[in-house]
């Protein structure tokens, strides 16, 4: 063994929701390793404002919380997958309570919040920093266990799998995963593990604006379909309706909360113009509906923003329940009970994600994905609002249920060094921003909101000239995160055009004016690379 071998029982790569109740609820004769991109807490799981579903009030049932999830996914909602997931909640909100981690909502009386395509309340919230906290108290339980060693910031490259290492241990055409490459401390380590679990998160860096994080890149989703895994629905990609619209303060989510208590949606005539789109549930519909009637307004009346006026929720609540929000519009001088809010969709969350069953696993062995990078079928076709965290949640406890107190010995694997080959630092930093920019560009301008055969054929023209260029440099080019963020966003931002193009009609986040009606019946997207 070199130096640049480690060993661990189970690998978990990503430090949100999904891999910190995994990490912890492991079983403690595990050694676990946790590699984070950023140092902990981070990742889309602390930016939560709204909060986490979950069917514990007496109005509320599982029955009520599935029929609103099936609704809001557009037909393509796996009903089995989303009953397990949503029976998962109060265990799930029990055992963060018992971390430290505290939800107003748990005990029902009447102190969850709602979001649009809800019919009752039950979303269990703190404030509206609810992922912060959850972050902050499971990242300090996660420090304190003896078990997990935590490497961070570090960066996952590559699979390793049992086809390209280890023959022998493919079993009947199915590969294994053992382990992954790590880049860390500007060095790579071959990280030998049992088990490996994806739990990296969404890729919102894609797009041009978003309410993500920096360090949202699609990584496991790209490891996975580049180690030949089948991808599932990367078409539909949410855009959250309302990121605040700033200069000086970009990538700032404005909950839906606040339209849940009441904020109204205008455009820049000052009209409701939610009436026009969806007259029951006005800025209470579903995602997909609210994000296409604001880029339909902003387009008929040539404005690049609308408004959120929240000023009638009056300065006490606004304090007192949204202080992420009022700090954050405040910070760059908009004072939300005197004024409506600038506002414009951003992307926020893919639905899309490696095929993956509620407990993470796929169709590799030994290797489970979970949370935003996985696609169970829970969300369908559009995800309902703060399903993602109880999903996350679920899943990682799960995920650790179905990993036995003993897992394969990493001992007895081996795999091939990292070999840097003649590669050479980046010298010119500019190969790197400028194809960041221009996939960034290309995905927001043709592969956004609204899509046409048109656009999306365009858009796949210019993402396959910009890929052969940053494989070029992938190759060539001595390892560092930005180049494999972007050789990753570059393969998402591939697997959603593909999946857009296949997918002949338009359905819930999915628009396309040349097929703008549904097909029946739904069917997901399926794509894999062959190997
Ligand atoms: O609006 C929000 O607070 C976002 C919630 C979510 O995406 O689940």
């Amino acid at each position: 063994m070199t130096d640049n071998v480690i060993e661990t029982d189970v690998l978990i790569l990503g430090a949100g929701m999904a891999g910190l109740t995994c990490a912890l609820s492991l079983p403690e004769g595990l050694r676990v390793m946790m590699v984070s991109k950023v140092p902990m807490p981070t990742g889309s799981t602390y930016l939560a404002q709204g909060g986490l579903a979950a069917a514990v009030s007496e109005e509320d049932s599982f029955q009520l919380h599935l029929r609103d999830t099936v609704e809001a996914g557009a037909g393509l909602v796996n009903e089995e997958v989303a009953l397990e997931i949503i029976e998962g909640g109060p265990r799930l909100v029990m055992q963060l309570a018992r971390w430290g981690a505290e939800l107003e909502g748990a005990s029902g009386g009447g102190k969850s919040g709602i979001e649009g395509g809800h019919s009752v309340r039950r979303v269990l919230h703190h404030k509206d920093r609810t992922g912060r906290l959850i972050s902050e108290v499971l990242s300090e339980r996660c420090f304190e266990k003896g078990n997990i060693r935590i490497i961070q910031p570090a960066c996952a490259v590559n699979l390793l799998t049992a086809s390209r290492e280890m023959p022998e241990l493919v079993d009947g055409g199915m590969d294994r995963c053992i382990g992954a490459h790590i880049l860390h401390d500007g060095t790579i380590s071959t990280v030998l593990a049992g088990e490996t679990v994806i739990a990296t998160g969404g890729a919102g860096k894609v797009y041009r604006y978003t309410s993500n994080q920096d360090s949202a890149t699609g990584d496991g989703i790209a490891m996975a379909y580049r180690a030949g895994l089948p991808i599932r629905n990367m078409e539909f990609y949410q855009f959250h309706p309302t990121c605040l619209f700033h200069p000086e303060k970009r990538n700032f989510l404005v909950t839906e909360a606040l339209r849940g208590e009441g904020a109204i949606l205008l455009n820049l005539e000052g009209e409701r113009f939610m009436e026009n789109y969806d007259p029951e549930r006005m800025e209470l519909a579903p995602r997909d509906i609210v994000a296409r009637a604001i880029d339909s307004e902003m387009k008929r009346l040539g404005n690049d923003h609308v408004l959120l006026d929240a000023s009638r929720l009056g300065r006490d609540k606004l304090t007192a329940s949204f202080p992420e929000v009022t700090d954050g519009v405040t910070s760059v001088g908009i004072i939300p009970w005197e004024e409506p809010i600038p506002v414009v969709p951003a992307a926020h969350y893919i639905v899309g994600g490696i095929d993956a069953a509620t407990d993470g696993t796929t169709l590799m062995n030994g290797l489970r994905a979970i949370g935003e990078a996985s696609c169970t079928g829970f969300h369908g076709a559009n995800r309902l609002g703060s399903n993602s965290l109880l999903e996350a949640g679920v899943m990682g406890l799960k995920a650790a249920d179905s990993i036995p107190g003993t897992v394969m010995r990493p001992s007895d694997f081996h795999a091939r060094d990292w070999s840097f080959g003649r590669a050479e630092p980046l010298r010119e930093n500019v190969l790197v921003d400028h194809a960041w920019a221009a996939i960034r560009s290309v995905m927001w301008d043709y592969v956004g909101i609204v899509r046409s055969d048109n656009k999306l054929h365009r858009a796949l023209r210019l993402i396959d000239v910009l890929a052969d260029e940053v494989e070029e440099d992938y190759w060539s080019l001595l390892p560092v995160t930005g180049l494999l963020e972007l050789r990753n966003i570059c393969t998402v931002s591939r697997a959603i055009i593909m999946s857009a193009l296949r997918r002949r009609e338009s359905r819930g986040l999915h628009f396309n004016m040349d097929c703008p009606e549904p097909h029946q019946p739904p069917r997901d997207t399926l794509i894999r690379l062959t190997l």
